[in-house]
């Protein structure tokens, strides 16, 4: 055997076949350094190459890869491709106006665009470690802020365009952003979204903010402070397109990516740069098995890590082509992802299983208007997918002939973690089936004994570091500590409950703290407990999910009034309540359903027994299991019967 066939064989990128996928997999569990370290030195350019391949500490939450490494991701992601693939395709851009033509933004134009954005951000002030807030609708400068940052080392920290004026505000201060990237506004449907306003509403207590860059895309009046705001594209036609990256660490922040949890405010995520990158392109490339020609398309926004790591990283490591959406599945009409994966005849589709079931219980003739023949993988991630909606998703979008990748991660992830490897791991309805070679889950009991063999179920650890892990929570690293590592020491704990197979397949029954997943978002009940306390007619309120047909989970909140002889009427102060929370957090928080009680179940210990609300809330109103250890067992029954 020559050399070249010789290395050939010896490389763990790609995954062909279930032999080999054991085969990777004992091999990355056995020698992680040699496995990882393989990868990374054979498919990314590095300016200098590591000393370790993994250094760690779990117990203190202490994890580094590629340890004294130099490299920068967006070199990896552009600058290597230009010679081979300057004018291939790299970002697809599909607006929100059927009547707005797509762009086809090539490696070479979104390298020139990359530089000269990089060039204005450093004009404007903003070197290595610095934070920027960007805060864009899905359009194609959104894709160049995060590029640019990441070019000059600077800490991007994307909002997602939902998120309210107070989120916004509270996500900049927490890692003292020194500029806001924003648009005039943002078109979602028949809707236009008021950007720039919301961004203005939020700096008024925000001072670390210098400057705002706008991009203009709707073109609505708005107002630009003197001093403060600047329209971006003047910026950008003055610039020069030369710009050399910088130099980071392995280690350096590449981005805060905002998670709400169970309590206490949004945490920023820190993601690192090596380990990232090299996770991020694995597993995109073996997940979707993405070859040369492939449309990838994943139909999520920038805004979540979803769209951070297989819209842009994961799919431009790999030269690939990637596609951006704009709009909403149900404008004009609920055939629009159908017709724009005909439209650009898309290879492998990535969706959420809320948007998949809101499709499912339209007409039928929206999807089969169109063939669909140049899928090839179709994938859901952001929450379990229910049997039904799996089946109408491989039967009409896959048309049976598409493996469906299941795909279980975390915004801490970084990267997917247990998944089928299309057309190489048999699927299996409802299962995000094996962990991807370097991911070693366990199953922990509630004594946090470490459950051995098949066929049982418990809370989801990773008992190995992986090179994507998050590294800490921005500013407040022991809270990363004891969220992630200390209910099993040594452990990393997911906040998931997952049930493992006669074979060994995993399948994630749901989260075991009080995170709720509404539509594939991960809400933490606190903050939107805080934001309905804050209503003057309200004193106290709880909040919990129920099993909801198109959202997976819909919030349930118990509330208490002030006895302040408040009049209004009750359906009034439902929309009052709601209107705050949009307020506060975005829409996605609302309530679907708000039931006023005078008091809620609590432990003598003062903590809300939140499985009878629960269960309540589920419509299961018998069999609340032992409440005398509850401080007001009365309270109960005067719940069911305020509910019935
Ligand atoms: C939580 C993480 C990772 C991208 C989007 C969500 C749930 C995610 C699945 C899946 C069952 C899933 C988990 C997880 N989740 N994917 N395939 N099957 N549940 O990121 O907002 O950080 O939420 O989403 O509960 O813990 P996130």
């Amino acid at each position: 055997m020559n050399q070249a066939n010789k290395n050939k064989k010896m490389s763990y990128y790609k995954i062909q076949n279930l032999e080999q996928y054991f085969k990777h997999y004992n091999k990355s569990i056995r020698e992680p350094r040699k496995f990882w370290g393989k990868i990374a030195e054979e498919n990314f350019v590095w300016y200098q190459t590591w000393d370790k391949v993994v250094d760690f500490n779990m117990a203190e939450a202490e994890v580094k890869w590629f340890t004294e490494a130099k490299v920068n991701i967006v070199k990896n992601c552009i600058d290597r491709h230009l010679a081979r693939r300057g004018n291939k395709t790299a970002i697809i851009f599909e607006p929100n106006n059927i009547n707005e033509e797509a762009q086809h933004i090539t490696y070479n134009d979104l390298h020139q665009r990359v530089c000269k954005m990089a060039n204005v951000l450093r004009e404007q002030g903003i070197s290595k470690g610095d934070r920027v807030c960007i805060y864009l609708p899905m359009i194609p400068e959104l894709a160049v802020s995060v590029l640019a940052c990441a070019r000059i080392g600077a800490i991007h920290s994307v909002v997602f365009a939902g998120f309210s004026a107070t989120a916004v505000s509270s996500r900049i201060n927490d890692s003292e952003c020194k500029m806001v990237v924003t648009s005039d506004g943002g078109f979602r449907g028949e809707k236009t979204i008021d950007l720039k306003g919301i961004i203005d509403e939020a700096l008024i207590n925000c001072p670390s903010v210098k400057n705002v860059l706008v991009v203009k895309r709707t073109n609505q009046s708005i107002f630009m402070e003197t001093g403060r705001d600047q329209w971006l594209q003047p910026l950008l036609d003055n610039a020069s397109d030369n710009n050399v990256a910088e130099i980071m660490d392995a280690e350096d922040p590449l981005f805060i990516l905002y998670t709400s949890g169970s309590t206490g405010k949004p945490k920023g995520m820190v993601h690192t740069t090596a380990g990232y990158m090299v996770y991020t392109a694995y597993t995109f490339k073996n997940v979707f098995q993405h070859e040369e020609n492939d449309i990838f398309w994943c139909t999520a926004d920038i805004g979540w890590i979803t769209g951070h790591s297989y819209i842009l990283y994961g799919p431009l490591l790999n030269g690939a082509t990637t596609v951006m959406f704009e709009g909403i599945p149900s404008y004009p009409d609920f055939s629009r992802f159908w017709e724009v994966i005909e439209k650009h005849k898309i290879t492998q589709f990535y969706t959420a299983p809320t948007a998949i079931r809101s499709l499912a219980k339209e007409s039928i003739d929206f999807v089969q208007k169109y063939p669909l023949k140049s899928l090839k993988v179709i994938g859901t991630v952001g929450e379990p997918i229910n049997e039904e909606a799996w089946h109408w998703y491989n039967n009409h979008v896959g048309g049976k002939r598409c493996p469906v990748v299941d795909t279980w991660w975390q915004t801490e992830t970084g990267g997917i973690m247990i998944s089928p490897i299309a057309f190489v791991t048999p699927t299996k309805p409802t299962y995000a089936t094996l962990p991807l070679p370097g991911i070693q889950p366990v199953l922990m009991d509630e004594k946090r004994n470490e459950i051995e063999g098949n066929q049982k179920e418990g809370s989801l650890c990773i008992k190995f570091p992986w090179p994507a892990m998050a590294r800490t929570i921005w500013g407040n690293h022991q809270r990363f500590k004891d969220t992630y590592f200390s209910t099993f020491p040594g452990k990393y704990f997911t906040g998931d409950g997952a049930l493992r197979d006669e074979v060994g397949y995993y399948r994630i029954t749901g989260r075991v703290d009080d995170v709720i997943i509404v539509s594939g978002h991960n809400l933490g009940t606190a903050p939107i407990e805080d934001a309905i306390n804050e209503h003057p007619a309200v004193s106290e309120s709880a909040i919990v999910g129920f099993p909801h047909d198109i959202k997976g989970n819909a919030l349930y909140g118990f509330v208490i009034l002030k006895d302040t002889g408040e009049t209004r009427h009750r359906e009034h102060l439902k929309k009052e309540i709601n209107q705050h929370i949009s307020d506060h957090i975005g829409p996605i928080a609302k309530l679907d359903k708000i039931q006023f009680v005078t008091g809620l179940p609590k432990t003598r210990s003062g903590k809300i027994m939140r499985r009878i609300l629960r269960k309540i809330a589920e419509g299961d109103l018998s069999n609340f299991g032992d409440i005398t250890t509850l401080l007001n067992p009365e309270i109960v029954e005067e719940i069911v019967e305020g509910k019935l």
